[in-house]
């Protein structure tokens, strides 16, 4: 019996395959295996004999047999990963994508936030004081008419909050409520969702997203602008980029302007989008922001002393910037719920 256990053991481990194992089995514990018989024998023993040898040889079955189902367990493993057919198509993992939108906000963030510009978050829905009043818009004055509006209807009853709220329509309140709790200097940009009520076309909508900037010292003048931006146009849309300050009007501002980029001629690489641009437009230019030197009325809304900063603001489209640089052709596209457009991302 103890040759045959070792034997057993031997073969059960060698085994290389389900068949030799089952073979192994067979030979070993099978109904026909010396064990077995035996075991059968017992019965013919006398009982002082029988009781020690059974103990013995159950345990030898009983190991035998656990022995077998550890190989099994371990060919049947074998078994399977030696099928691997490595010509099988894969499983393809389906990832999601970045809106452009998310993408070109970011681009926006990456660059100035190398120039040590912070970024600030403000809220959708505004007062008609940061709107308007306190950026130099009055009520009645004409320069409202820039900017449509979605006006919110006040909460029905609640005579403390009198103030009339609105979707707000640029980015720019965020200027003052900055102000009003930071001192000088600091450099921040505030990247948001805007409203305008307007009729919705391939170049408007009214819901679109703007990224103001604002940069207040003791001397911060146009100059530093004009560096900031170049920074920022030629990261954003290669060194070759070309651009043009042009006078413009905003209230809250003095001097203003607008910002264009050269679309086409110049020292500007070969672009299809800027000239179908170009063509569309009948121009050289496109103008991608608004911008100019703070107005003082505007540091006095921010309770400043009156003359002791200056500083720059602009405010830039965020999907125009993304038209341009990935060539989509409709504002519209960016709300849409159509996937072929999200997936080109
Ligand atoms: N808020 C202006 C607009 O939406 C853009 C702007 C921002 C202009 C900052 C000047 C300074 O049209």
């Amino acid at each position: 019996m103890e040759n045959m256990e070792k034997e057993a053991y031997a073969e059960i481990e060698s085994a290389a395959n389900l068949e030799e194992l089952e073979n192994a089995r067979v030979k070993y514990v099978g109904r026909k295996s010396e064990l077995a018989l035996e075991l059968r024998a017992l019965k013919d023993l006398p009982l002082e004999k029988r009781k020690a040898v059974a103990p013995k040889l159950q345990n030898l079955r009983r190991s035998i047999e656990s022995l077998l189902e550890l190989k099994k367990t371990e060919l049947s493993k074998t078994k399977t990963s030696g099928q691997i057919d490595l010509t099988r198509p894969g499983i393809k993992h389906r990832f999601g994508h970045l809106h452009p939108l998310t993408i070109m906000e970011r681009k926006v963030i990456d660059i100035f936030s190398s120039m040590n510009f912070s970024v600030i978050n403000g809220p959708e829905i505004e007062t008609e004081h940061y709107n308007f009043d306190a950026l130099n818009i009055p009520a009645n004055h004409p320069a409202r008419e820039m900017w449509d509006t979605f006006w919110l209807k006040p909460a029905s009853g609640n005579e403390k909050h009198k103030e009339k709220t609105l979707l707000r329509t640029h980015t720019s309140p965020m200027q003052v409520r900055y102000m009003e709790t930071h001192t000088p200097p600091f450099q921040i940009i505030v990247p948001g969702r805007v409203f305008r009520y307007e009729a919705t076309d391939a170049s408007h909508e009214t819901n679109f997203h703007q990224v103001e900037g604002l940069m207040v010292g003791k001397d911060i003048s146009l100059a530093n602008f004009k560096y900031v931006i170049e920074q920022f146009l030629k990261k954003m849309f290669g060194p070759e980029t070309e651009f043009r300050f042009r006078p413009s009007y905003f209230p809250f501002t003095e001097p203003s302007l607008e910002v264009d980029i050269r679309l086409v001629g110049g020292r500007e690489k070969e672009n299809d989008t800027f000239r179908a641009i170009a063509e569309s437009r009948k121009s050289e230019w496109l103008e991608v922001m608004g911008a100019g030197m703070v107005n003082q009325k505007v540091f006095e809304a921010a309770h400043y002393n009156p003359g002791e900063w200056q500083g720059f603001a602009f405010g830039v489209g965020l999907e125009r910037l993304a038209m341009l640089k990935y060539k989509i052709p409709d504002i519209r596209l960016f709300y849409s719920d159509d996937l072929r457009f999200i997936n080109q991302f």
